[in-house]
C-alpha cells in the first residue's frame, strides 16, 4: 500500500491517517474471535481496569498468537509506516485495548512518544502508532480523541499520573489541552475523533496528543495498538517489562496481504509461556533490594 502524495501532506499536517474499512469483515473476525480466550487469561500481561475483571489492555498477543501474529507482520500495516519513516521497523509495543461496554474506563490526554522518553529512553520520536478496530467504533463507545497538528509541538510537558486509570501514564495537563485545541480550530474541528466500521485502521504521530473518555454504552470497543520504532531508534532503558517495552530490534519481514486468511508459518516465540526474563526491568538490577522483596 503506496501513500499518494496528498496523504503524505495531510500526515504532515494533521498528525494522523485514517482508512475506514482497510479490512475485510472476514479478515478482522479472524482477530476478533481470539480476544476473549486472551483477555481469559490470568496473566500479568492483562491489565485490567482498576477495581474491576474487565481488561483494559491485553498486552504482546503478537508472542503467542498465531492472528495477532500475522498482524504484527501485516503489510498493510507496516509498509505505510516503513514509507513514512524510511527505515525498517520492529514492534516497540503490541496492545489489544477492552474498552469493554459499561466498564472501559478514560485514557487521559497524553502523547505516546512522551511515555516512551521518558520510561524507556527512546531517542527520538521516529515511531509511530497503528490502530485497528475490532470492533465498530461510534460517538458512543469512547472513540479516540485527536487535537490534529498536535504533533508539531514535539513533546510537550508531561506528569507521570500512577492513579487515575490501573495503567501509569504521561499526562497533559488541562491547561495546555485548552491552548492546543485552540490553536487547532477550538470548536471548529479542534477535537476530531475518527469514527467507523470495525476493520478500520488509523495511522497517527507518536507527538500526536490523544485521550478517549469512558465506554458508558453496551458496545465494545476493542482496537488493536502497534507501536512500531524505527530500528536506529530503538530503547536504550529496560525500566518495564519486555512484554510492554520490547527488546528485540529484529526488523519485522512482512507476510503477504492474504495473510489473515491464508496459512502462512509465523513464529511464536511465548507461545508455551512468557519467559521469566520478559518479567525482569533494568531497575531491578540497580535496586536489588527490591529483588530480594
Ligand atoms: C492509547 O492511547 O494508548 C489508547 C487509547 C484508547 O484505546 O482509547
Ligand atoms: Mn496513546
Amino acid at each position: 500500500m503506496q501513500l499518494t502524495p496528498e496523504q503524505l501532506e495531510q500526515f504532515d499536517r494533521e498528525g494522523y491517517l485514517f482508512f475506514p474499512g482497510l479490512f475485510s469483515p472476514e479478515e478482522t473476525r479472524t482477530l476478533t474471535e481470539a480476544v476473549p480466550e486472551l483477555y481469559s487469561r490470568r496473566e500479568d500481561y492483562n491489565v485490567r481496569e482498576k477495581g474491576k475483571d474487565a481488561v483494559r489492555t491485553n498486552f504482546a498477543a503478537h508472542m503467542y498468537s498465531e492472528p495477532f501474529g500475522k498482524l504484527g507482520r501485516h503489510p498493510r500495516m507496516i509498509g505505510p509506516v516503513e514509507e513514512l519513516l524510511g527505515e525498517k521497523l520492529y514492534m516497540h509495543q503490541f496492545k489489544i485495548n477492552g474498552k469493554m461496554a459499561f466498564e472501559g474506563d478514560v485514557w487521559q490526554w497524553h502523547q505516546d512518544y512522551g511515555t516512551w522518553l521518558n520510561d524507556d529512553m527512546m531517542p527520538t520520536e521516529r515511531a509511530m502508532n497503528v490502530a485497528i478496530f475490532l470492533d465498530d467504533v461510534n460517538e458512543h463507545n469512547g472513540p479516540l480523541m485527536f487535537i490534529p497538528g498536535s504533533h508539531k509541538k514535539g513533546v510537550v510537558d508531561a506528569k507521570h499520573d500512577l492513579t487515575t486509570t490501573s495503567y501509569p501514564l504521561w499526562t497533559v495537563d488541562n491547561q495546555l489541552i485548552r491552548q492546543l485545541v485552540q490553536r487547532a480550530g477550538g470548536k471548529n474541528g479542534g477535537i476530531v475523533s475518527p469514527k467507523g466500521p470495525a476493520g478500520s485502521m488509523i495511522l497517527f504521530h507518536s507527538c500526536l496528543v490523544h485521550a478517549s473518555g469512558s465506554n458508558l454504552s453496551p458496545f465494545d470497543r476493542v482496537a488493536v495498538y502497534l507501536s512500531l520504532c524505527a530500528v536506529s531508534n530503538h530503547i536504550r532503558r529496560f525500566k518495564r517489562p519486555e512484554y510492554i517495552a520490547h527488546r528485540d530490534f529484529t526488523p519485522i519481514e512482512c507476510l503477504p496481504d492474504d495473510c489473515l486468511l491464508q496459512n502462512y508459518p509465523v513464529d511464536l516465540p511465548w507461545k508455551d509461556g512468557i519467559p521469566a526474563t520478559a518479567l525482569q526491568t533494568s531497575m531491578d538490577e540497580i535496586t536489588p533490594e527490591r529483588k530480594a522483596a
